[in-house]
């Protein structure tokens, strides 16, 4: 194979973000906007990258320098990915190609560095005829993320990989699929990129601060996911807004929500939803509501009345898969 074209889905996590870093369990599910990567083997032994949503154009360097030096922000990943690819499966002298597009702006918090590192570790897969399986990929894209931010639960990188709707813990510890039935999300984006790796340092020095209080939220965002994960399995939606609102009181109380969050939230309570809170690490990206399908068009209107931008998702997508 010369050439092949791969995509991953984005995600939104559902239920326990920042308690997941600490060893407890979220629920998070792939969306369909989707991140999409070409990779072609090359007869010279470079690499090229063309990302032009992080405005990398024509980025190119000597192979064995992948990896090596200041790295531009856009390429990070991708060439990072690339390096532990050839550190663990050794690939003859020809060089790659490589070009991302994405459905989803990078600043929406659907995580398109951990679609973008799925995309590689799996095209290269193919590319080179190198059998991985899930949990390989997953593991080595993990890896790529740890490299490059040092903190993270990996549940995006599960997302990407698995698609579906997931029940994970740390790591890949767990990773269960949950067999749900279809729902509808509304997904409010607040116009704010969150700088998810600080706002996950700044949790960790209020635990080290006070372990006592923010281990008891844990604890508690712990019951709501268990609970979150019944359920859905259940397609119990009432049940599952209220747990969202709980989520949210806790997420209030470890601060990493923000205004222009609650007042997305609160325009969405408002108008109807069963319940709404923030996805992800806070302080900006998005806001996730779930309503009566009656009650979704209102809710929408609220959200771009109160200042946000609806995002149209369909939950529940397809895993990395090749395109071509
Ligand atoms: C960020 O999207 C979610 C956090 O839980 C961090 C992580 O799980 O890697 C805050």
């Amino acid at each position: 194979m010369n050439q092949v074209t791969v995509s991953a889905p984005g995600k939104l996590v559902l239920f326990g973000e920042h308690a997941v870093v600490y060893g407890k369990p979220c629920i998070v599910t792939s969306v369909n906007q989707r991140m999409y990567l070409k990779a072609q083997k090359l007869s010279e032994p470079i690499f090229i990258l063309n990302a032009p949503d992080v405005s990398i154009k024509n980025y190119k360097k000597s192979l064995k320098d992948v990896g090596i030096g200041e790295l531009p922000k856009g390429a990070t990943f991708v060439e990072i990915a690339l390096k532990n690819f050839i550190e663990h499966h050794p690939i003859d002298t020809s060089g790659v190609y490589i070009s991302t597009y994405s459905d989803f702006k990078s600043t929406f918090g659907f995580g398109s560095s951990s679609a973008s590192t799925v995309c590689t570790i799996f095209a290269l897969s193919k590319l080179f005829d190198v059998k991985l399986s899930n949990k390989q990929i997953f593991d080595l894209s993990y890896k790529t993320v740890l490299d490059i931010q040092g903190v993270g639960s990996g549940f995006d990188i599960a997302a990407a990989t698995y698609g579906g709707t997931l029940f994970f813990v740390k790591g890949g510890q767990m990773i269960e699929q949950l067999s749900i039935s279809n729902y509808k999300l509304v997904v409010g984006y607040t116009g704010i990129k969150a700088d998810t790796p600080t706002i996950v340092k700044e949790i960790q020095a209020k635990r080290d601060k006070d372990p006592k209080f923010i281990d008891n939220i844990f604890n508690h965002i712990e019951q709501i996911v268990i609970q979150a994960k019944e359920a859905l399995l259940k397609n119990d939606l009432e049940k599952f807004g209220s747990l969202m609102d709980e989520n949210q009181t806790y997420l209030e109380n470890l601060r990493v929500s923000s205004k222009i969050l609650e007042r997305l939230i609160k325009a969405a309570r408002k108008a109807g939803a069963y319940g709404v809170k923030l996805s992800g690490a806070g302080g900006g990206d998005c806001m996730i509501a779930l309503a009566p399908l009656s009650k979704k068009r209102a809710v929408e209107d609220a959200i771009e009345k109160a200042g946000g931008q609806v995002i149209k998702v369909e939950v529940n997508a397809e895993g990395v898969k090749t395109e071509n």
